[in-house]
């Protein structure tokens, strides 16, 4: 089939790179010209596991192409999914400013019958939004779908070939449109969810806000077993073998972080105000995960003996989880912010995030080229993000650079009977 994706950041790149890769014919369209001249090189512009070989192998063999004309990367296509952010604006609300722009130069360029998936997330009755605003300046047919994603950054190449389910949401039950997606995921063999356009739109939202809610839960859970002699890594086993409950998302840190749970569950809050609900359970979820960065902050403080000012902090980990360069909304940049708000000290070191924190931070911090170049003659050290090379760090070795032996374990990536016989005064979270 002939595919357009407009727009090519986390989930356009990613699902375009996989149509391509199982036999589609696709064309990625994106008004930044440096993005497009990147990709026509076979440069990824994201950091993605698979991605890069993907991406090479559709170039050459001519599946995907890229370009920033709008006519042009239409034309053909039976398929246009658009995939272009919906950020936050300052109300916490989603801004639809570009998905709308999007669905304005769709009506000016379409010539004929196509099938219009909206891929972004975005709030109920944004679907017939772009069908009323095409439809503004295009008189012909045409069908809108929502086929929200469900990837992960980091996995979003397994996450796409290996869905759960796949949740196409449509205008009319028995529309042409129906047919051809039907066709689309076919070869996927999933569970498909069929239903209506806002239903689909809620799924996705529903399914992030639940996630986000039941990291919430475990890191209270957490919280209340630092007071009492209760290990929630066995109580987060203990619940998640209960298969109502499921293991997945049960580990206890910082908080969430990154580009979708923060914007997703405000925007559904604040969705829910505008139909006339007030969703109390969201707006606490987000109360309470802001506070969980001040609960690492107050480990590292009592770590220092209630004075943060002037004190050394080396923060191992930047990104918002392990195996991306993201920072949007990254725990280990809040709680650093709160860290040099108190005036304490920051060195920080991150396999690939230097970069991303450096445009948000500057030289606020400072950047160390390896984890024990960032743990030498510090007061205590932070484990913000999960990379898996941090737990077969030389510890003993670390021990001897740190000016003091403290950690703080923001992820339980170690053991603390391990780490107490080497040595550290170590505390986790919930443990
Ligand atoms: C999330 C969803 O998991 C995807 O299904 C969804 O498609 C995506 O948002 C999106 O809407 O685009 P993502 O933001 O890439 O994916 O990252 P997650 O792996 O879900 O992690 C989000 C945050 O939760 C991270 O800060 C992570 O460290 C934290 N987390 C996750 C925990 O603190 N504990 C856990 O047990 C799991």
């Amino acid at each position: 089939m002939k595919l357009a994706i407009i727009g090519t950041g986390y989930v356009g790149l990613g699902v375009g790179v996989c149509f391509a890769d199982l036999g589609h014919k696709v064309t990625c369209v994106d008004v930044d010209k440096a993005k497009v001249t990147k990709l026509k090189k076979g440069i990824p512009t994201i950091y993605e596991e698979d991605l890069p070989e993907m991406l090479k192998k559709n170039l050459a063999n001519g599946r995907i192409n890229f370009t920033t004309s709008l006519s042009q990367g239409i034309k053909e296509a039976a398929v246009i999914f658009i995939a272009v952010g919906t950020p936050q604006d300052q109300n916490g609300k989603a801004d639809l400013r570009y998905v709308l722009q999007v669905a304005h130069d769709l009506g000016k360029n379409l010539k004929n019958y196509k099938v219009i998936v909206d891929k972004s997330t975005v709030p109920i009755g944004t679907g017939k939004m772009v069908k009323q605003t095409i439809a503004k300046n295009y008189k012909g047919e045409f069908d809108v779908v929502s086929n929200p994603e469900f990837q992960r950054e980091g996995t979003a190449i397994s996450d796409f070939l290996n869905p759960d389910r796949i949740v196409l949401g449509f205008e009319k039950p028995n529309s042409h449109a129906v047919k051809i997606m039907k066709e689309l995921y076919a070869p996927f063999k999933k569970p498909l969810v069929i239903t209506n356009l806002e239903s689909a739109e809620m799924i996705k939202y529903a399914a992030n806000s639940f996630l986000a809610i039941k990291i919430t839960f475990i890191n209270e859970i957490a919280n209340i077993c630092d007071n009492y002699e209760a290990d929630v890594k066995m109580v987060a086993k203990g619940i998640g073998l209960d298969s109502r409950i499921g293991d997945k998302f049960l580990e206890p840190g910082p908080g969430y972080g990154g580009s979708c749970f923060p914007k997703d569950v405000s925007a559904l809050y604040y969705f829910a105000r505008a139909g006339g609900y007030w969703f109390n359970l969201l707006e606490t979820v987000m109360q309470i995960n802001k506070h969980q960065r001040e609960i690492i902050v107050a480990k590292i403080k009592n770590m220092v003996d209630g004075k943060l000012q002037g004190k050394k902090i080396a923060v191992l980990g930047l990104a918002f989880k392990p195996n991306t360069d993201d920072v949007r909304e990254s725990p280990a940049i809040d709680i650093i912010q709160i860290l040099l708000s108190r005036k304490a000290k920051i060195k920080a070191y991150d396999p690939i995030a230097k970069d991303n924190t450096h445009k948000i931070l500057g030289k606020k911090i400072t950047y160390s080229g390896n984890p024990y170049l960032c743990a030498k003659g510090n007061d205590v050290l932070l484990i913000a993000t999960d990379w898996p090379e941090f737990k077969n760090l030389n510890w003993k070795k670390i021990k001897k650079l740190l000016k003091a032996p403290n950690i703080v374990d923001a992820r339980n990536i170690l053991e603390p009977a391990e780490m107490k016989e080497m040595g550290f005064k170590y505390v986790g979270i919930g443990r």
